[in-house]
């Protein structure tokens, strides 16, 4: 705001509106909710991760520690193997034709994906070391990994993923703002 003399009442409106949290001035622009966030704020929401693994952690982990990670605190929900629980199954089925988690073009989004949302309702509450730990068991049991690789920040973003290069966004011409984004499809399932 820097150097404001109040030299007129007119001023005192929105300054008190800022002051008492009423975020009048900064409403976002489309659905006229909110208000802008600030960019420290953003930086603190800012924990995806992309596919080049830029944001990712140091630690590392391989799939034996990532086993007894998961016994602990996913089986419940995702089932004992990492399929058949309430929670949709992780590991694929080819029988079943279930892709799970081989359907994703990137490993490092299922690193993001866990430390930003697992275990459900304890979100946050694994260490980098558990997420590489359970990620590697999650991509061995899913035949992308061998169990004695080790996940780190270098070698995550390196995995292959059975089907990377097959998705594709609709142009984005076809996309007008203020209305939801379209949804990435396989090219050749
Ligand atoms: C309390 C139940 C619960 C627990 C515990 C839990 N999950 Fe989940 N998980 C879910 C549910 C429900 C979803 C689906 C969420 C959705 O689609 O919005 C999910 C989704 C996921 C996905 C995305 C699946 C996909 O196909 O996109 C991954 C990966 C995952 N969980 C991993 C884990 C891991 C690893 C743990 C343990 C560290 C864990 N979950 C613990 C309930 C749970």
């Amino acid at each position: 705001m820097g150097a404001y003399t109040m030299r007129s009442d007119k001023l005192l409106v929105p300054v008190m509106a800022l002051v008492t949290g009423v975020a009048v001035l900064a409403q976002g622009p489309t659905y006229k909710l909110g208000r802008t966030p600030t960019e420290k704020e953003i930086r603190a929401w800012d924990t995806a991760i992309g596919q080049e693994g830029k944001e990712l952690p140091q630690g590392q982990g391989a799939a034996t520690q990532g086993a007894t990670i998961f016994a602990q605190r996913c089986a419940m929900c995702h089932g004992q193997n990492g399929a058949g629980g309430a929670a949709p199954a992780l590991v694929a089925d080819e029988e079943a034709g279930e892709e799970a988690l081989r359907r994703l073009p990137f490993a490092t989004t299922i690193f993001s994906y866990i430390s930003r949302s697992m275990p459900l309702q304890q979100e946050g509450s694994l260490s980098a070391e558990e997420v590489y730990a359970v990620t590697a068991f999650l991509l061995y049991r899913n035949g992308i990994i061998q169990e004695s690789d080790v996940l780190d920040a270098e070698s995550l973003p390196k995995i292959h993923m059975p089907n990377r290069g097959k998705w594709s966004l609709p142009p984005l011409s076809q996309w007008k703002p203020g209305e939801l984004g379209p949804d990435p499809f396989l090219i050749d399932p």
